[in-house]
C-alpha cells in the first residue's frame, strides 16, 4: 500500500512537472520584457551617462585607486575601486559608498579562490579629465566625465567599460509611501521644465558644491529618485500567477563593456548556441540564471541550467576578456559596430589611415549585487585560461574512471537489472566504468537511501562491479521529501537548515518526491552537515566505490517561478535568492564533493557530476548539459554547448549520448558514441519512457561500431588523462577551438563543428543523417595531418572532403605530435592501470615530434606529494628521447612502453637500438611503406625510466 502511494505520488510529481514544462514551453520561462529589471536597462540610451567621476575623491595606492563615481541625475554617490591585479588583470568594482544594508557579493573563497593578488599601478599620467595608470604591459584610462574606463596594450584598445554610458545602478532606497509618491507624481509633471535647467545639462566639472558634499555627510533628502516616476515594477512585479515582493526594491546593476578591435565574442555558457555568440539586436539578451527548461530549443539565448558570466573577445593579435562576478539573475546584450576612433585617437597613438575598426559592444545586467569586473588582458587565448584559472580555479584533475566511458539511464531497475546490464557489456565486450542509478532507486526518492525491494543487498552490487575495477553513481538531488520519518529532512529541519519563504517559514515546493524542502547551502554550516551525510555510517549501503551526481540542483521547483524558487527564498546572511540564485547548483556539488572527499579522510579524489553550475564548478566535478533531445540537432549542438563551456573553464563536460528523450534510430545512436568518444565526459542517458538502448542491445553492425568507439576511447585514455593534468595545471581548454592553437587563423574564428583535443587531435564528429563524409579543414600553414586510423596524410591550411562511412570517425594526429596510447584495452579503465603504453609519433615535415605523458595511481592524491611521473618525449634526428619533463614527480610505476609507431617515417630502417643508463640493446622493428610507417616493438623500458631509441 505504502509503496503504491509513492508510485502515485511521484507519478503525480512527473506529471505536474510535464504539465508545468511541455515541450518548451516558452511561456513557463520570462522574456526581457517580462522582467522589469531587463527591460530598465535595455531602455537605457546610450550616450547619456549621468555618472562623473569626482576628481578631488581620487585616491591612489600601491595596486588600487578608489574614486567616487557621481549620479548627477540622483546626486547619489558610488565608489569605484580599480585594482591592479597579477598575470595582466585588472579589477573594477562599483558599489553603493553607503548602501541602506550591505548588497551581496559572494565570499572569497567560494568562487574567487582566494583574495586576487594585486599588482602594482604606475600612475603614467594623471590630467584634469583623466588619469592613466600602467599595469604590466598594459595601460588603463580612466576619464572622468563622462566616466569611463579604457584597456589599451601597445597601442590597441582591447576593452572599454561604460563607453557608451550604459552604467545604471538602482541604489537601494526606502519605499515610498503615499506622500512620496504624490510628490513624485507632482515632479514627473514638472519634468521637462527640471531638464531644461542648463547644469543638469553639463554635469561634467564638479560644482563647489558637490566639493562640499563630498567631504561631506551626504544627505539623505538630497538623493532624487528618478526611476520612481518614471518605472513601474520596481517594488513588485507580477509573472503569470506569481508574485514577487521585491522587498528591497529595485536592486539592478548594470554597465556596458566594448571590445574595439574584435568581431567575435565567445563565452556566458550555458545556452544551445553557437560556439561565436550572436548579436542580440532582434531576440532576447542571453540569460543567465540557472533554470530546468524542459525539451530546450536550439540557437537561442533562453537561459538553460548553468551559468559563467565569463566571456572572450578574440582577433588575430589578442585574446582578451571579463568576468563578471554577480551571481544574480544576468541578462547580456551583444552588438558589433565600428570603434570610436575619434576618443582612441585622444588616449594612444592610435588611428592609423581611415579604415574602420570593428568592435563587439556587450552590455550586462544583473537583478541585484554590485558591478564586480575582472579585466583579462590576454594577450594569448591560453594567457586568459591561466588568468581566469587565477581567479576561479582549473578543473580538478578527475580520477581516471570519471573519463571512461559510463552507463546511465533513469532507470536501472534494480539488482539484477544492474548485473545484467554489466555482464553484457562483458559478453559484447564493450568496456565500461561507470554504472548509474537514478531517482528509482531511492525508497520514494528520499536521497542517501535504497528501495528496498530493487536494492536489498546494495554493498553486494557495489562490490560484484568493484571486482572488475567498476563504480557506481547514485543521484542525490538538493530537495528533501517533506517526511518526519525521512532522517535526513527531519534532521535538516531541526537544525533550521532549510530555505525559508519571506515569511520566514520554512520553504515547500513540488519535486519528485512531491512536497519538498530545500536546504540553504549557502550557508557553510549547512554545507559541511550535507557532506557528513556521505560518511559511510551516514549513507547506508555506501561503499568507496560509490560516487554522486547531483541533479535539479538550479533548484528545479515544479510549481515555482519558471520551475525554479521564488525570488524572495531567504537565504544565509539576510540574502534573497533574487541576490544569489545562479550559486545555489554551485554550493549543492561543492557541499557534496567535499562530503565525497570527507568519507576517504581526504585521500580519494571526488567525482560529483552537476547539472546547475557557476564560475568555478570546475573545481568540483563534471558538469552535463541536462535533458537534450535524441536528434541530429542536438548531436550537433553538443560541440558548440560543450566548447563555450571549455572556454568557461567547464573543461570537464558533456552530453547525454543518444540524447536523453526520445528514441534515436541506430545511425544517430552510432553516431553519437562516436562522437562522445572525443568529447570529455562520455555518459549515455535516457529518459524512462525511452526504449532501453545499452549499447549491446543495437543491431549487430552498429554494436560493432559503438564497441569500437567506446574501445577507442579506452586506448585514447593516456592521452586524455595527460590533457586533464595540463588544464588542472594552466586552466586549459581540454577540447578547443581551433583558434586556440591557431590564434592567427581568422577563418577558424566561428568554427565550431570540428575541434582540437590539446594540441595534438583535430576532430570533426559526423552529425548529419546519412552523412558518408565531411569537408575537414586542417589548420596550420607548415603542418601535416594524419589520419589516427588510416595513417593518411592531410596537408595543413586547407579543407579536404574526408570519407566518414559509418564506421568512421573523423580524428587526425598533427604531424609533430607524440599521442601516448594503451592498446589492450580491458573490461574498465583500472584494469588497465598497469599496461605499457604504445607511442605514436607523427612526425612533421622536418621529421620531428614532441609529446608527454602523465602517470599516477589515478585515484588518490597522493600526485600532490611528487608521487607521479611527467615525461617529456622528443624525436629529433631519428632518436626519440624519453625524459623527466618535471623534477618534482618522483613517482613510480608499473606501466612501460610496449611499442613505437612511427608515422611519416621516410624508410625502412637497418637498425634500431634502445640506451637505458648507458646500456644499449637492440629491437624488433618493421616498416611498411606504403604508409610510411615505421613500427619498433617491445623496448620494455619502464615508463619513469630516461631512454633514448635511435634509429639508423
Ligand atoms: C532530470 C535530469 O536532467 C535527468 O538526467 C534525470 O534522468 C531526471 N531528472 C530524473 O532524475
Amino acid at each position: 500500500m505504502a509503496a503504491t502511494t509513492i508510485r502515485l505520488s511521484s507519478y503525480l510529481c512527473y506529471l505536474l512537472w510535464i504539465v508545468q514544462v511541455l515541450s518548451v514551453n516558452r511561456d513557463n520561462f520570462k522574456t526581457c520584457d517580462q522582467s522589469g529589471f531587463c527591460k530598465r536597462h535595455r531602455n537605457v540610451q546610450p550616450g547619456n551617462s549621468p555618472y562623473v567621476v569626482l576628481a578631488d575623491s581620487l585616491k591612489i595606492t600601491d595596486s588600487q585607486i578608489s574614486v567616487h563615481l557621481l549620479n548627477s541625475k540622483t546626486n547619489v554617490r558610488l565608489g569605484l575601486d580599480l585594482y591592479g591585479l597579477q598575470g595582466n588583470t585588472a579589477r573594477v568594482k562599483i558599489n553603493e559608498l553607503e548602501p541602506l544594508k550591505p548588497r551581496y557579493e559572494i565570499p572569497v573563497g567560494d568562487v574567487l579562490i582566494g583574495e586576487p593578488k594585486q599588482q602594482n599601478l604606475k600612475v603614467l599620467d594623471r590630467g584634469s579629465g583623466s588619469v592613466t595608470l600602467g599595469l604590466e604591459k598594459s595601460k588603463i584610462v580612466l576619464s572622468y566625465s563622462p566616466f569611463r574606463v579604457d584597456f589599451i596594450s601597445g597601442e590597441e584598445p582591447l576593452v572599454s567599460i561604460n563607453s557608451q554610458g550604459l552604467l545604471k545602478f538602482e541604489h537601494f532606497r526606502k519605499k515610498p509611501g503615499w506622500v512620496d509618491k504624490l510628490t513624485s507624481v507632482f515632479s514627473w509633471f514638472s519634468q521637462p521644465f527640471r531638464e531644461a535647467q542648463p547644469e543638469e545639462q553639463a554635469p561634467a566639472e564638479p560644482t563647489e558644491e558637490e566639493k562640499k558634499e563630498e567631504e561631506g555627510e551626504k544627505k539623505e533628502e538630497d538623493v532624487k529618485e528618478p526611476e520612481q516616476e518614471e518605472e513601474s515594477g520596481l517594488w513588485e512585479e507580477t509573472y503569470k500567477s506569481f508574485h514577487d515582493p521585491k522587498l528591497n526594491g529595485p536592486s539592478s546593476v548594470g554597465i556596458d563593456v566594448s571590445f574595439p578591435g574584435f568581431e567575435n565574442v565567445y563565452g556566458i555558457p550555458e545556452h544551445a548556441e553557437s560556439m561565436a555568440l550572436k548579436t542580440t539586436k532582434d531576440t532576447d539578451p542571453y540569460r543567465l540564471f540557472n533554470l530546468d527548461v524542459f525539451e530546450y530549443e536550439l540557437y537561442n539565448p533562453m537561459a538553460l541550467y548553468g551559468s559563467v558570466p565569463v566571456m572572450w573577445a578574440h582577433n588575430e593579435k589578442s585574446t582578451v576578456g571579463i568576468y563578471w562576478n554577480n551571481a544574480a539573475e544576468t541578462w547580456i546584450d551583444i552588438s558589433s559596430t565600428t570603434a570610436d576612433k575619434n576618443f582612441f585617437s585622444k588616449i594612444a597613438d592610435l588611428v592609423k589611415g581611415n579604415t574602420e575598426m570593428a568592435q563587439m559592444d556587450t552590455h550586462w545586467f544583473s537583478e541585484s549585487g554590485i558591478i564586480d569586473i575582472f579585466v583579462m588582458l590576454g594577450p594569448r587565448p591560453k594567457d586568459v585560461f591561466k588568468q581566469y584559472a587565477a581567479l576561479t580555479g582549473s578543473t580538478e584533475l578527475p580520477p581516471l574512471f570519471a573519463i571512461s566511458y559510463h552507463q546511465c539511464r533513469w532507470n536501472y531497475n534494480d539488482q539484477d537489472d544492474v548485473r545484467n546490464v554489466d555482464a553484457n557489456m562483458d559478453v559484447y565486450d564493450i568496456p565500461f566504468d561507470v554504472i548509474w542509478l537514478d531517482i528509482e532507486h531511492t525508497d520514494g526518492k528520499r536521497y542517501f537511501t535504497w528501495d528496498a525491494h530493487k536494492f536489498p543487498a546494495s554493498k553486494d552490487m557495489l562490490n560484484g562491479l568493484s571486482v572488475k575495477g567498476r563504480k557506481m553513481v547514485t543521484i542525490v538531488d538538493p530537495h528533501l521529501k517533506r517526511d518526519d520519518n525521512y532522517k535526513v529532512y527531519s534532521d535538516a529541519k531541526n537544525r533550521d537548515m532549510m530555505v525559508k519563504g519571506s515569511n520566514g517559514v520554512e520553504y515547500e515546493g513540488w519535486c519528485w518526491p512531491g512536497s519538498s524542502s530545500w536546504p540553504d547551502f549557502l550557508n557553510p554550516e549547512v554545507r559541511r552537515w550535507w557532506a557528513s551525510k556521505f560518511q559511510y555510517n551516514e549513507y547506508d549501503g555506501s561503499t568507496p566505490d560509490l560516487y554522486i551526481w547531483n541533479d535539479m540542483n538550479e533548484p528545479s521547483v515544479f510549481n515555482g517561478p519558471e520551475i525554479t524558487f521564488h525570488k524572495d527564498v531567504q537565504h544565509y546572511g539576510g540574502f534573497e535568492n533574487r541576490d544569489v540564485h545562479n550559486l545555489y547548483g554551485f554550493y549543492v556539488q561543492k557541499a557534496t564533493a567535499e562530503g565525497i572527499l570527507m568519507r576517504s579522510n581526504n585521500e580519494q579524489r571526488p567525482f560529483v557530476l552537476t547539472r546547475a553550475f557557476f564560475a568555478g564548478s570546475q573545481r568540483f566535478g563534471a558538469v552535463w548539459t541536462g535533458d537534450n533531445m535524441g536528434e541530429w540537432s542536438h548531436l550537433k549542438v553538443s560541440n558548440p554547448m560543450l566548447l563555450t563551456l571549455n572556454l568557461a573553464g567547464i573543461t570537464f563536460s558533456g552530453a547525454d549520448v543518444g540524447g536523453f528523450f526520445r528514441n534515436p534510430d541506430s545511425e544517430l545512436q552510432t553516431r553519437w558514441y562516436q562522437a562522445a568518444a572525443f568529447q570529455p565526459f562520455f555518459r549515455a542517458h535516457a529518459h524512462i519512457d525511452t526504449k532501453r538502448r545499452e549499447p549491446f542491445l543495437l543491431p549487430e553492425e552498429n554494436m560493432k561500431i559503438v564497441r569500437d568507439a567506446i574501445r577507442l576511447r579506452y586506448s585514447y585514455l593516456p592521452f586524455w588523462y595527460t590533457l586533464f593534468y595540463h588544464g588542472y595545471r594552466s586552466g586549459e581548454t581540454v577540447m578547443s577551438p581551433l583558434w586556440v592553437e591557431y590564434p592567427e587563423d581568422k577563418s577558424t574564428f566561428k568554427m565550431d563543428d570540428q575541434y582540437l583535443l590539446g594540441s595534438s587531435l583535430l576532430v570533426k564528429p559526423i552529425t548529419e543523417q546519412g552523412s558518408t563524409g565531411t569537408t575537414v579543414y586542417f589548420p596550420g600553414n607548415s603542418d601535416v595531418w594524419y589520419d589516427t586510423e588510416t595513417y593518411q596524410s592531410y596537408a595543413g591550411s586547407q579543407s579536404t572532403y574526408v570519407n566518414a562511412p559509418l564506421g568512421k570517425i573523423p580524428v587526425f594526429q598533427r604531424g609533430g605530435a607524440i599521442v601516448p596510447r594503451k592498446m589492450r584495452v580491458r573490461r574498465s579503465s583500472s584494469l588497465m592501470a598497469t599496461d605499457p603504453f604504445t607511442l605514436v609519433i607523427c612526425l612533421n615535415k622536418q621529421g620531428e615530434a614532441l609529446g608527454d605523458l602523465y602517470v599516477d595511481d589515478y585515484k588518490s592524491y597522493a600526485y600532490r606529494n611528487g608521487n607521479y611521473i611527467h615525461r617529456a618525449f622528443s624525436f629529433k634526428n631519428n632518436i626519440l628521447q624519453s625524459s623527466n619533463a618535471d623534477p618534482n614527480g618522483r613517482g613510480s610505476s608499473k606501466e612501460w612502453v610496449e611499442k613505437l609507431v612511427i608515422v611519416g617515417f621516410p624508410k625502412a630502417a637497418s637498425s634500431v637500438h634502445i640506451t637505458v643508463a648507458g646500456n644499449s640493446q637492440s629491437l624488433h622493428h618493421s616498416y611498411d611503406s606504403a604508409t610510411r610507417i615505421l613500427t619498433v616493438r617491445k623496448p620494455e623500458v619502464n615508463i619513469a625510466t630516461d631512454f633514448t631509441i635511435t634509429i639508423q
